[in-house]
């Protein structure tokens, strides 16, 4: 019989700046009427058109979210700046999206009183690498003190559920007992913060899952029922920044950079395709409709959320059914639904059904079916 992989543990860094939406309003009204006013004559003449102001209720209307944390408030907010400064640092010192994957991962290590010595593999599955070698997951996995091996992986807003599955695999096949999955998503590197459609979607954050063979894991952990992956690909939300590409300084605000998406798309695409792999799922598991007592999906909206839970459960689900951390953390990108399971799970009982779901650019999509243990 194959090992059977559980979760172990969580763990969760978050940044201890936060900017609320009256905060990012005001900077990005700011900036619309300085760039109104330099252009006054051009937009008279109807030669180019005047930027529109954001608004606090629009965004709390569309999206859910009413504040981000963020790793440089300043740089964001600066209505000349409008991007974090200063994040990278001399080779020798630890690079800052390993550092609080660092964070985040010795909070699950200590959750689990799993000492680093035990950990085989560290994946760093997120959105926004910060180089393209050394692996980040290297220098975490150095940082922490683990031997084996580690690499970094991308799925855009899925990577955390595909590396869950990455490592249950490694489990499952006997190629490592103990494997970290570490999501440090810095999304304010790659936010167009001058978009109006988008500037309020995202915040930073890390998280760590430890996924481990049954027989190690600490008696109170989560039993992963089954996992699935599917990817399908549209150019909605994209993101050209790359080292082929145009990414010289002088072009590095470069709209097509930086993240950009058809939101109404995304929205009208994602989230049919999303329920039906979960019905889908939850039929192959033998897991009928009410028989999951939680849902920790991907946070990108509050009403995408509440139009997949309304299908999962076939009513519209109570915030306990399918909690949300948008109000304060935003879209994280990979990390949200970990954060979700994270702060709303110690209530669950033994024997309790739930689900991690991601869904994000690619298109992609991952659930991670789990039940208490403990
Ligand atoms: N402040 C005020 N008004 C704004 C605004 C802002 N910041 N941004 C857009 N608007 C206006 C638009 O100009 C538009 O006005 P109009 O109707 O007069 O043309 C109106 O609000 C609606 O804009 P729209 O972009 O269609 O909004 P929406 O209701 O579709 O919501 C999203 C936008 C992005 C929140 C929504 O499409 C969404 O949630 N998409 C899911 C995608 C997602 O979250 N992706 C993240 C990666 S997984």
């Amino acid at each position: 019989m194959s090992i059977r992989p559980v979760i172990s543990s969580t763990g969760l860094h978050t940044p201890t700046e936060s900017i609320s939406n009256a905060e990012l309003v005001e900077s990005f009204n700011a900036y619309v009427a300085a760039h109104n006013a330099e252009h006054a004559a051009a937009i008279a003449a109807g030669e180019r058109p005047a930027l529109e102001p954001s608004s606090v209720e629009f965004i709390e209307k569309a999206s859910g979210i009413k504040a981000r944390h963020v790793v440089d408030k300043a740089g964001v907010l600066d209505p000349a700046v409008m991007r974090p400064r200063n994040l990278e640092r001399p080779n020798e010192e630890l690079a800052i999206l390993a550092e609080i994957g660092v964070t985040a991962s010795r909070d699950a290590l200590a959750r689990a009183g799993r000492d680093p010595g035990d950990v085989d593999a560290v994946l760093c599955a997120c959105s926004n690498l910060q180089r393209p070698y050394p692996a980040v997951a290297v220098e975490i996995q150095d940082a922490l003190g683990i031997e084996g091996f580690g690499f970094d992986m991308n799925v855009a807003c899925s990577s955390a559920t595909f590396g869950i599955q990455t490592a249950a695999d490694y489990i499952r096949a006997g190629n490592a007992r103990s494997v970290l999955v570490v999501s440090p998503e810095i999304t304010s590197g790659h936010l167009n913060w001058r978009d109006r459609d988008s500037h309020f979607i995202f915040g930073d954050v890390a998280t760590a899952v430890l996924v481990e063979a049954a027989d190690m894991a600490p008696a109170s952990h989560w039993d992963i029922l089954g996992t699935k992956l599917k990817t399908v690909f549209s150019n909605n939300i994209r993101n050209n920044f790359g080292f082929l590409n145009r990414t010289d300084p002088e072009h590095r605000d470069d709209p097509d950079k930086l993240f950009i998406q058809e939101g109404r798309k995304v929205f009208k695409e994602v989230v049919p395709m999303v329920a039906a792999m979960i019905l889908a799922e939850m039929e192959r598991l033998n897991l009928p409709q009410g028989s999951m007592r939680r849902i920790w999906l991907h946070q990108a909206n509050t009403n995408m959320n509440r139009l997949i839970a309304q299908r999962v459960y076939g009513h519209e689900a109570s915030e306990d059914e399918s909690p949300t951390v948008l109000d304060t953390y935003a879209n994280t990108s990979s990390a949200g639904s970990v954060i979700a399971f994270h702060k709303h799970s110690d209530d669950l009982s033994a024997g309790d059904n739930g689900l991690i779901c991601s869904f994000g650019a690619g298109y992609s999509a991952g659930c991670v079916f789990v039940r208490k243990v403990g």
